[in-house]
């Protein structure tokens, strides 16, 4: 029976062992670094996609299949026992889908050993959204896969990358190189992660996404164009805008972006003063290296590099997460990329290619982008999500309008998720997902013709954005993302 079912506990050390071998593996690959000159060529194999998901959702996933043949996808779920089930039916990564399932933890083996280990533990906070929930296996998510993949690879990466040195420089048989990570019911393209990808060295520790989310203290700007990014590596501002240090632009980082290139911007682009449209508490601004992390909008997705990867201990990095309960996964994973001192790069694709100065141009923004959703889904999102989204904001209303009662944080702008209770020292943990990857649905943006074109050749992916409530028609949504995903096999650019 070929059943790879791995099951990893979370806050408990058997794993261990193969988070040292992942770093060994990491060490040995920084080492061999190739310069970007010299890297073979992406190919679309060499990625890894990454999904978390409840067994009710997962026929969005599976929708997504078109899209992403001969590129493994790595699946992560709560239960164990689900898991060994469904890589029996679907074969596992020897399948024709190429879908390792995996489980964040395993009820019954915690069961057995007396200890109560939900998704927080022995002493579960108040979770306000589904999303808190998820949060957790969505922040261990990439760590899973990566370890995941290290361990079913039959080439251990020191052996390939000797031999890719000796043979010239051919190509170096890592597992993989880069690892995309978004929601269940996000659409990656292939064609054009490849063509952004192929202009970074997968050698270099980089996270990268152009749609970040920050909590300024007051409010949450989505995308935020306050976000303590950095600029790549390969950018010379004296030839993209005349100087070298232009005022409120991020800094080229080089070869890795620390939190502290990200805070020197932010500092800058504030002057070091507070409040105003971005520049919300003195906590937000920090001073040197220690203002607030930015994180990727979930839907919108980022991708890491294997060799950012490499360098995470499972145990720290799960410590990390479990410090931040409740959050949402994908405000984890900017943080605990934060502390082990990483940064995102914002690839600010518009400013190379002479379209815009503005590093955070939302006609540029090739991550989650509300436009590139509108031109692949068309009208058939809206009509089957319409009604979802309309009970949505209906219940946000009223879930303000009780906290403003209340005289709760709803003074402030900061709007709530459904049923959030807003409790003392959890800054923020009831505060609810924007949707910044779909159009508002009043402001359309004057993003025209040639605009569109151009985000549709290059947007990297599209978020659908399935809100996580029960009364939500999953099966017509799986059929608008089947749809999109036949579409994107189809097209050859
Ligand atoms: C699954 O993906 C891996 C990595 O891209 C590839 O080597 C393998 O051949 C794929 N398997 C199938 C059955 O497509
Ligand atoms: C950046 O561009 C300027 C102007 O073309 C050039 O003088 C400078 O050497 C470049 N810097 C680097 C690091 O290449």
């Amino acid at each position: 029976m070929i059943l790879t079912v791995i099951i990893l506990l979370f806050g408990l050390s058997a794993t261990g062992g193969s988070s040292s071998v992942a770093r060994a593996a990491g060490h040995r690959f920084l080492r061999t670094s190739r310069s970007l000159a010299e890297a073979a060529p992406l190919r679309p194999s060499e990625l890894i996609i990454v999904y978390t998901t409840t067994p009710s959702r997962l026929p969005l996933v599976h929708a997504t299949r078109p899209a992403r043949r001969g590129i493994r996808t790595v699946i992560v779920l709560q239960d164990a026992r689900e898991v060994a089930q469904l890589n029996e039916r679907y074969g596992g990564e020897k399948s024709e889908h190429n879908e390792t399932y995996l489980a964040w933890i395993d009820h019954a083996s915690s069961a057995s050993a007396g200890v109560n280990v939900g998704p927080y533990g022995r002493t579960a906070p108040v979770a306000t959204h589904s999303l808190h929930l998820l949060g957790p296996a969505w922040a261990m998510a990439p760590l899973l896969a990566h370890a995941a993949v290290l361990a079913s690879s039959s080439t251990p990466p020191l052996a390939t990358a000797t031999a890719a040195s000796t043979s010239g420089g051919s190509s170096p048989l890592s597992p993989y190189r880069w690892m995309l990570i978004a929601r269940d019911d996000t659409l990656w393209r292939p064609h054009q992660v490849v063509r952004l990808l192929s202009q970074y060295n997968d050698g270099v520790a980089t996270a990268i996404s152009d749609h970040l989310i920050d909590f300024n203290g007051h409010k949450l700007l989505a995308p935020s164009a306050a976000a303590a990014v950095c600029l790549p590596c390969s950018f010379n501002l004296t030839e993209l805008l005349g100087r070298r240090h232009p005022p409120g632009v991020p800094q080229p980082s080089c070869p890795i972006c620390r939190p502290a290139s990200g805070c020197e911007f932010r500092f800058n682009l504030c002057g070091g003063l507070t409040g105003g449209e971005y520049c919300g508490t003195k906590r937000f601004l920090g001073s040197g290296d220690r203002c607030s992390h930015s994180w990727a909008a979930g839907g919108a997705g980022l991708a890491l590099s294997i060799t950012l990867l490499s360098y995470f201990n499972q145990e720290e990095w799960a410590g990390c997460v479990h410090a931040q309960r409740p959050s949402t996964g994908e405000r984890s994973v900017g943080r605990c990329l934060w502390r082990n001192g990483f940064s995102f790069t914002h690839p600010a694709a518009g400013l190379p290619e002479g379209l815009t100065k503005d590093v955070f141009s939302s006609h540029h923004m090739l991550f989650g982008n509300p436009v590139v959703r509108q031109e692949i889904f068309g009208s058939s999102a809206d009509a089957v999500l319409g009604p979802a989204y309309n009970a949505e904001a209906a219940a946000v209303r009223a879930a303000a309008a009780a906290a403003a009662a209340a005289d709760k944080v709803a003074a402030t702008g900061v709007v709530l998720a459904p049923g959030a209770v807003s409790r003392d020292g959890v800054e923020s943990s009831g505060i609810t997902v924007p949707a910044s990857t779909r159009l508002p649905s009043a402001g359309a943006q004057d993003c025209d013709r040639e605009c569109r074109q151009w985000l549709l050749r290059r947007g990297v992916n599209v978020h659908l954005d399935v809100p996580y409530t029960d009364d939500v028609d999953i099966k017509a949504a799986a059929t608008v993302l089947q749809a999109a995903a036949e579409g994107m096999a189809r097209a050859t650019d």
